[in-house]
């Protein structure tokens, strides 16, 4: 049976539902092996799945492990997901400008994946933040304060833990239908009761085209619309990175900067607005003019900020205890010219290198470490220039400017 359910998605062939929920179950409870479920997984990389597997594989994974009840909580529940990215923040800014405006934000966020940063590692940068609520816990805090921020419960898809790290190291992580039915199973067994998904595109980014973004987000589309959940995607750029900061309490001090209305003219502050507008047009049934300046008034106000300060304190956080670590390494300009790119993968890297994420599993995250850009890409600099500064626990670090920047 094993090497048949191979074999006939090698040759490009539907599976049925029983066929993928012996598979998959079997490999959850070690009938599979590690090389049997990498080979199935490659098979449906190259060859893709129907509409139907898919949607077959989502339930498996959602039927794998508890499916959440908030049902009780007032109000629509809007959650967000990005497919992740180089700098991406987005979630300590927009859940709590979302909430501010009295729409419930229950958001289970991920680790950091490949080059990419995780949420919950920028979360965990502040000292004494919890990640590990419970589902008790979580509900308790949605109703007295309208937020939280938090691990992925332990039963949560439990099944897609698994095949995602099998993913990771078997270079079967950018499967279109693998992608959606990783992401889609998760928000639904949450219960979100609508879903906002950032599909980022680029060199960055899990995808590296807009055609595969746009297929994604029809299928995510298509699977909501089986589980009666509205889906609205958005399909960003990550080929630059997303703001200034990379690493993770320089990334939780820039969103608060951006909460404080300091940040207002980089593509991050744009992207979360853009998020945070389509989130609140979802949570209350308006027009995204009203919702924009509802999450502008947000910002304005001061509420936003208010908000995420209330939530890192119910979740024990101490904001002023961040430690940023003070030996720096001034990067410099070695040309004059306008900056046009900003290689987001070779930053990515090189945050990996400083030590802000993990490069074996057994690594431990430097939380006080990373990258601040002092140039944007547009601006106009001089040989000498600082173009960033790195923020290290290291006496020396290789760094190929031309790799990261391109000045013209
Ligand atoms: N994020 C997920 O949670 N799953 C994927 O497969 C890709 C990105």
């Amino acid at each position: 049976m094993i090497l048949e359910i191979i074999n006939k998605k090698r040759l490009g062939k539907e599976l049925s539902y029983k066929e993928l929920d012996y598979f998959f179950n079997g490999y959850l409870n070690g009938e599979i092996a590690d090389y049997q479920m990498a080979s199935l997984l490659m098979a449906i990389c190259i060859n893709g799945m129907t509409d139907e597997e898919i949607f077959s594989l989502t339930k498996i994974f959602i039927d794998s492990g508890d499916i959440l009840d908030f049902s009780d909580i007032e109000g629509i529940k809007v959650d967000k997901h990005s497919t992740g990215g180089i700098g991406d923040k987005t979630t300590l800014v927009i859940a709590p400008i979302v909430a501010s405006l009295g729409i419930p934000v229950i958001k289970m966020s991920g680790r950091g994946l490949g080059y990419t940063g995780g949420t919950i590692d920028k979360l965990e940068s502040i000292p004494g933040f919890r990640i590990d609520l419970k589902e008790k816990e979580i509900f308790e805090q949605v109703k007295d304060i309208g937020v939280v921020v938090t691990g992925q419960t332990k039963d949560l898809a439990p099944m897609d833990k698994v095949i995602y790290a099998l993913r990771d190291v078997t270079g079967t992580v950018s499967s279109i239908p693998l992608i959606a039915s990783s992401i889609m199973s998760k928000k639904i067994a949450s219960d979100a009761d609508k879903i906002l998904i950032d599909i980022k595109v680029g060199n960055g980014a899990l995808l590296k085209t807009k055609e595969e973004a746009k297929k994604l987000s029809e299928l995510m589309i298509k699977i909501g619309e089986v589980y009666g959940r509205e889906v609205r995607t958005i399909i960003s750029d990550m080929n630059t990175p997303l703001g200034k900061c990379i690493g993770n309490a320089l990334e939780v001090l820039e969103a608060v900067d951006v909460l404080k209305g300091k940040e207002d003219s980089t593509n991050l502050f744009n992207l979360c607005v853009e998020l945070a507008t389509e989130m609140v047009s979802m949570g209350k049934d308006v027009s995204k003019e009203d919702a924009r300046k509802l999450v502008l008034e947000s910002i304005d106000t001061g509420k936003a900020l208010k908000k995420f300060e209330e939530m890192v304190k119910y979740q024990n956080g101490d904001l002023t205890a961040i430690k940023v670590s003070d030996k720096t390494i001034k990067i410099k300009a070695n040309k004059t010219g306008e900056i046009k790119k900003i290689n987001a993968l070779e930053l990515g890297k090189l945050s990996l290198a400083l030590g802000a994420g993990k490069i074996k599993k057994s690594d431990k995250i430097d939380y006080s470490v990373g990258i601040k850009l002092n140039k944007l890409v547009g601006s106009y600099v001089k040989a000498g220039d600082l173009l960033m500064t790195l923020y290290v626990n290291k006496d020396a670090i290789d760094v190929n400017i031309d790799d990261i920047f391109t000045i013209e």
